[in-house]
């Protein structure tokens, strides 16, 4: 029953398909309960109350892809389009360490002016002047070889969800793009030496609890550094629009899952779930998340960067917001911390 199942987890930090399948068709509120319960228990264990904040930085809102349920897809013509150059970059980089980020995200659109050459500058530039701080990157699928330039240039971690990890539905929702090529970037990163990060949506248009058992199977195997799970949420420019968005409830559910199947594994309570309820980020965080990313973007650019609408937090200032983030974290009775956050299995 799903006690035994909650039970396993919590126990052996494993379950298989079948298992996870039943509890998530079964559970019921109690049960999530003690599910929250015991996720949260097992980060205490692991990173105590500490949150991690990351600054990111929304490089290019361009994109050449056209998956169906993101507002930047190409198709979407009224999206508007902006890149951010090395200077604006480097402004953003400064301001976030002021506010005391030690790690900064840069991700946007899969976008060809990124050449490896541009993106070797920029983290150089970066790298050179906030030596101690991380740098992840966040652009999409790229090839081996252009993994491979950024990682010596200093880019530390790389965040590509794998979105599903069932074939036919990762298919449905990436016209034209193999599933087989993003679990082979996956696997590129990791062997590079990244801390990599995998991660899904939950409550895509047609996604079953099947495929989210899925899901969970792959992130346990991978075994990603970091695993970023959003509610999905329809943008109205899309093919998606009209699809309600996923639960609170289930992506809270699958937050404590992963963090009962992978007990180090770096957990943001994201952006989306903020966006779709306001107590979105405390109950990711006390389902087992431990880390924020908050927004470091020139302010101008925010709203164009638009994945999905109703986007929390766009026209936060930044001294304001690091300090009401840091006070609700409080309040939730964790605690921030100014430091890399590293995963300790990937980083000595
Ligand atoms: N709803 C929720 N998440 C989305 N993403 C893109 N579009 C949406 C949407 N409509 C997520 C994807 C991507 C990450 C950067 O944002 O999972 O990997
Ligand atoms: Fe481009 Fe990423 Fe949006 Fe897909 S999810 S359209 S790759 S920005």
């Amino acid at each position: 029953n799903v006690i035994d199942i909650i039970n396993k987890l919590y126990s052996e930090n494993d379950a298989s398909k079948e298992e996870l399948l039943y509890l998530l068709d079964n559970i019921n509120e109690e049960e999530k309960n003690l599910l929250i319960e015991k996720a949260h228990e097992t980060r205490m264990r692991t990173y105590s109350n500490k949150v991690y904040l990351r600054g990111l930085i929304e490089l290019t809102s361009f994109c050449k892809k056209d998956c169906l349920y993101c507002g930047l897809r190409r198709s979407n013509k009224s999206a508007e389009r902006y890149r951010l150059n090395i200077d604006e970059v480097l402004e953003c980089v400064r301001k976030g360490d002021k506010l005391g980020y030690k790690t900064f995200v840069l991700q946007g659109g899969e976008d060809a002016y990124y050449t490896d050459d541009v993106m070797v500058e920029i983290i150089t530039a970066i790298k050179n002047e906030f030596p101690n701080n991380a740098l992840t990157l966040s652009l999409g699928e790229r090839s081996y070889e252009s993994y491979e330039k950024m990682f010596k240039a200093g880019a530390d971690r790389y965040l590509l969800r794998h979105e599903s990890a069932s074939k036919k539905l990762y298919e449905s929702i990436h016209p034209g793009e193999p599933y087989e090529v993003r679990f082979n970037c996956l696997k590129n990163l990791k062997e590079i030496g990244y801390q990599a990060g995998a991660g899904f949506m939950v409550g895509i248009p047609n996604q079953t609890n099947e495929d989210l058992a899925n899901d969970l199977r792959f992130v346990k195997e991978f075994e990603p550094a970091m695993c970023g799970i959003g509610p999905f949420i329809p943008h109205k420019d899309t093919p998606l629009k009209d699809y309600p968005h996923g639960s609170l409830e289930k992506t809270v559910i699958c937050l404590a899952i992963v963090r009962l199947l992978l007990p180090k594994v770096l957990l943001p309570a994201t952006t989306a779930l903020s966006s779709i309820d306001k107590n979105g980020r405390n109950a990711g965080l006390k389902a087992g998340g431990n880390v924020i990313m908050p927004n470091l973007s020139p302010m101008s650019v925010r709203k164009k960067y638009s994945l999905y609408n109703n986007k929390a937090y766009i026209l936060d200032e930044d001294a304001e917001y690091r300090r009401l983030t840091e006070e609700k974290i409080k309040e939730a009775g964790f605690e921030v911390e100014i430091t890399r956050g590293d995963n300790p299995d990937f980083r000595g």
